[in-house]
């Protein structure tokens, strides 16, 4: 995470004044769409006072984790087609593909439209999007596994591929020193084109905007602003 948000804040530097702690730099507010149990938030916190990071997301348990890991940071239970805030922000994150969320290429301009409007005039929005059509593999295969203070998980992951959406049937397994647990689940992700991202981003009001080729997961960023 200290990579990916690294780059982010690379980008960031590149759109927006220069920001810190003191009154001439005043730190950049951020919102972070999708937030989950606050990885990121975690580590745009650290950035010695660059940031002032808030974040958004609809499963009020993830919310209760990342309240765990990020105390302090605010942190907003809403979808993001419709949550409404009053702060407007420096800039928006809507990274690792958290996008592909959405169905179809309505609710994705929605979505866009809405954190548009949460931005302050030259704020800036940067999406990471989730697999293409092209990109995706049908029948693509995955594990990886993490231990960390007695607790062991492995998770694997198959894809398929389904129209234009990727279903990812998603197992872990979890051991401890009391036994081994397995519970697994089926997420469901649009494989939105990028004229489809060009179109909602414009429709959006946000003109016309290009995937940079380096982004975090290898997939670009489309570095918007107003
Ligand atoms: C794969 S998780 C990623 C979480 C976090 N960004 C991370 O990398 O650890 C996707 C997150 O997006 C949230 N999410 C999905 N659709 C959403 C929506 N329409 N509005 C707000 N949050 C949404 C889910 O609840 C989940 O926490």
């Amino acid at each position: 995470y200290q990579h990916e948000m690294g780059l982010v804040d690379v980008v960031l530097d590149r759109h927006l004044p220069p920001a810190g702690p003191g009154k001439k730099k005043p730190a950049r507010q951020v919102l972070e769409i999708g937030c989950g149990p606050g990885l990121r938030l975690a580590v745009l916190r650290q950035m010695h006072g660059k940031y002032e990071p808030e974040g958004l997301d609809y499963d009020p348990a993830m919310l209760a984790l990342a309240r765990r890991r990020v105390r302090g940071v605010p942190l907003h239970e809403g979808d993001m087609r419709t949550f409404s805030l009053e702060t407007r922000y420096d800039a928006i994150l809507c990274l690792f593909g958290v996008i592909g969320y959405l169905k179809n290429l309505a609710d994705l301009t929605t979505a866009l439209r809405n954190m548009r409007e949460h931005l302050v005039p030259k704020g800036v929005f940067l999406l990471e999007p989730w697999l293409s059509p092209d990109a995706v593999i049908n029948g693509y295969l995955h594990a990886d596994s993490a231990c960390r203070n007695g607790l062991e998980v492995t998770r694997m992951t198959y894809t398929r591929v389904v129209g234009n959406k990727s279903r990812i049937d998603v197992h872990y397994l979890i051991g401890d020193k009391s036994g081994i647990c397995h519970v697994d689940e089926c997420r469901e992700m649009t494989l939105f084109t990028d004229e489809e991202y060009r179109t909602g981003l414009r429709d959006a009001g946000f003109g016309d905007v290009v995937l940079d080729a380096y982004g975090p997961q290898g997939r670009g960023l489309y570095p918007a602003q107003v």
